[in-house]
């Protein structure tokens, strides 16, 4: 029986533990989620938190004793009420820029570091993350906050498969972009899109449960995206 973990169950997250479910008895499934209806799936062994903050994340971690075998960590924010893109510099403002890198930059790290003692010798982590995080592939610009934030949780992702590579573990933790996904964080952008490039959150899951299966330690500190090919930082 593999030990499964799903942070944030938003969209692609609810997928990704749906779709481990269909896979019989071989996953056992945790999900951590601020989304108290979910506490009525009995599918999965559901931790309620407020929010994903620092203390939040260190009491909800406290209480478990399982080793990951599995980690999905799904969580993320590209928009709110007050928070748009922005299109230009002068949209920039450090409320919002700092909120976005709570979501998607702090709050995944802050998972990573209270799980250390929760991880097989073999645990598999993948941190979603998006194409436009990549430095070497903005070549359209605008998007600032959202930007910056998955830069710096990419940059997290690769110090910490830095640091994971020297222990006697086997640890793979990796960064993976999920193409333009039918959710709520992408839904205001959809217009512009291809109908064949708009993926549904099922299809998304099914690509990251399959790269998560092909991966090992020798791929530590990478960034694929969907289709399994590898981004450049
Ligand atoms: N959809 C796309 O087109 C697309 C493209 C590229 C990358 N991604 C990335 O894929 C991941 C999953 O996104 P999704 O499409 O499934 O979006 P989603 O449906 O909006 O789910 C995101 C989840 O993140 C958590 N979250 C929301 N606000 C947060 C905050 N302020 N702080 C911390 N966590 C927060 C929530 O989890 P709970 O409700 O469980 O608490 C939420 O359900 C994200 O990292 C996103 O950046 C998505």
């Amino acid at each position: 029986m593999k030990q499964s973990l799903i942070i944030g169950a938003g969209g692609i997250g609810l997928a990704v533990a749906e779709l481990l479910c269909q896979q019989g008895d071989e996953h056992n499934i945790t999900i951590i989620t601020s989304n108290p209806t979910l506490l009525r799936d009995k599918r999965f062994n559901v931790l309620l938190v407020e929010n994903h903050s620092e203390q939040q994340v260190a009491s909800c971690l406290a209480t478990l004793s399982i080793k990951f075998d599995y980690v999905f960590c799904c969580l993320g924010l590209l928009h709110q009420e007050e928070i748009q893109p922005e299109k230009n510099l002068s949209q920039w403002r450090v409320d919002s820029a700092m909120a976005l890198m709570q979501a998607n930059a702090f709050a995944p790290l802050t998972y990573l570091v209270h799980l250390q003692k929760l991880l097989s010798k073999e645990c598999k982590l993948a941190f979603l993350s998006a194409r436009v995080g990549s430095i070497s592939d903005n070549r359209l610009g605008g998007w600032y906050s959202y930007r910056m934030a998955k830069a710096a949780l990419n940059m997290a992702i690769k110090t910490a498969s830095v640091e994971l590579a020297r222990s006697s573990n086997k640890v793979c933790v990796i960064a993976f972009h999920p193409g333009t996904t039918d959710t709520k964080l992408s839904k205001p952008f959809q217009r512009n899109v291809p109908e064949n490039k708009l993926f549904t959150a099922q299809f998304s899951a099914e690509c990251l449960i399959r790269l998560m299966f092909q991966v090992n330690e020798k791929d530590s500190g990478k960034f694929f995206a969907w289709d399994g090919q590898e981004i450049e930082w």
